[in-house]
């Protein structure tokens, strides 16, 4: 099954949003998108043993600029770690929650809802499923 161009955008953008970002002086003014127009791979990208998510926990994959959780057993979500707020990538979990380092926005790792603030807007979820054991985002 191939994953759908909206898939894969969000995917692509995610990094690519956070890439642009570092390496600019400034991160712009206002909330960053996905950049939709950019070409995008048909591959969906392997994350690894699905084991390594704990279970009512997330990781972290920095190189993928994702988040993966797993709320309950089995139950596997995915988001991109890129900051709706300005699109700085989120450097770590705490409680729960996925944290930017840029002005200390926090996301629900299990919702991608924000829960402290100045992001407004939900991180970008990303497909994720479970292939012989290993987790598969896009
Ligand atoms: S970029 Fe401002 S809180 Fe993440």
């Amino acid at each position: 099954m191939s994953a759908s161009p909206d898939r894969r955008t969000v995917l692509r953008g995610a990094a690519l949003a956070g890439a642009a970002c570092f390496g600019a002086a400034a991160c712009g003014t206002g909330e960053q998108k996905p950049d939709a127009t950019r070409p995008a791979s048909d591959a969906p990208t392997e994350l690894g043993p699905a084991s390594a998510v704990p279970v009512g926990g997330a990781r972290l994959y920095a190189e993928q600029r994702l988040m993966v959780s797993q709320p309950t057993k089995g139950e596997f979500k995915c988001f991109s770690t890129v900051c709706t707020h300005m699109g700085a990538v989120l450097n770590k979990i705490e409680k729960e929650q996925g944290v930017c380092p840029l002005h200390g926005s926090r996301f629900d790792v299990a919702t991608g809802k924000v829960v402290h603030g100045p992001a407004t807007r939900p991180l970008e979820e990303v497909p994720v499923r479970v292939r012989n054991g290993k987790l598969m985002a896009g």
